[in-house]
């Protein structure tokens, strides 16, 4: 049995580069990493990769994160500039480093001495994300958020992103921060978000998902108390949550999405069902007025 699930209609490629991988018995942090490739290196997806959004200074400076859900080790790269595939850098750091994370420079530095594929700074770069920096259109935080279950029992997740557009230099949005944009423990489950990472990773939302499902609760009644949890949260103190989107699977392979917004949309693929997109229903619309909710059961006021 294998399964895997991404974020966004544009990961169908993730979905479907993941089930060659896994349906010839392939490792699942494999298939995540050749599923996050492809989008990677798709110059039409505005949000991930080449052709991603630019920061305030015009650059292109890409986050990405792996995590193993055998071993339980992470790596994760921030604001990096230069390469087309930032994940196959957070891959190196968890294999070949003490550490978790590595930024900027360092990552850089680290990925050359890795031998890692390093681009022409402005190849990365589209019309397209240059007219949208000059516009100073407020544009998405489309994260790419991949999560396998292998034939071996094996779960990975692993997630990658410009972030959103103008960002601050140096900004780090939830991406590459184990718990808050991906956790993922073998024999319970994983979880991935995309979305507002400021409030993403206030809300710890993935981790918490995560746990939500080691409690016993279904994918889909993990990720929706997740979505509603870290959107009343917010408002309870104050805030006016913006987008937050998760999907997740289980240790079984079953999987479910959340969103708190119109127009989510996720890839999925399993033995028994052909890479397809499916549009989530949001839970709650965080575009329309509407009662707040009375908690969560569990975490009452
Ligand atoms: N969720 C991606 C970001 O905020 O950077």
């Amino acid at each position: 049995m294998w399964s895997f699930v991404s974020t966004w209609y544009f990961s169908k490629q993730a979905a479907q580069a993941g089930k060659a991988v896994l349906e010839s018995g392939g490792d699942a942090m494999d298939a995540v990493i050749k599923g996050i490739n492809r989008v990677e290196s798709d110059p039409e997806v505005e949000s991930v990769g080449k052709g991603g959004f630019l920061n305030e200074n015009g650059e292109l400076a890409l986050d990405a994160a792996v995590m193993d859900g055998n071993t339980m080790k992470t790596g994760a790269v921030c604001a990096v500039r230069g390469f087309e595939n930032p994940i196959n850098i957070a891959r190196a750091v968890m294999e070949n480093t003490k550490h978790n994370i590595l930024i900027g420079a360092g990552a850089e530095s680290f990925a050359r001495n890795m031998g890692i594929k390093e681009s022409d700074m402005e190849s990365l770069i589209t019309d397209h994300a240059r007219d949208v920096l000059k516009k100073a259109e407020e544009k998405g935080h489309d994260t790419i958020g991949a999560i396998a279950l292998d034939s071996f029992g094996k779960m990975a997740v692993g997630t990658s992103t410009s972030g959103a557009n103008m960002k601050l230099m140096g900004r780090v949005g939830d991406s590459p921060l184990i718990g808050s944009g991906f956790y993922v423990e073998s024999g319970v489950g994983g979880a991935a978000a995309t979305g507002l990472g400021e409030d993403i990773m206030r809300t710890c939302c993935s981790f918490r998902c995560v746990e939500f499902m080691r409690m016993g609760l279904t994918p889909k009644e993990a990720v929706e108390k997740t979505v509603i949890l870290a959107h009343e949260t917010i408002i309870r103190h104050g805030g006016k949550p913006d987008c937050i989107a998760l999907i997740c699977m289980n240790a079984k392979g079953e999987y479910a999405a959340a969103a708190n917004h119109k127009g989510f949309t996720y890839a999925f693929a399993d033995e028994n069902t052909p890479p397809q997109v499916t549009e989530v229903t949001p839970i709650i619309d965080k575009d329309e007025d509407g009662p707040l909710f009375d908690g969560v059961a569990g975490y009452e006021r």
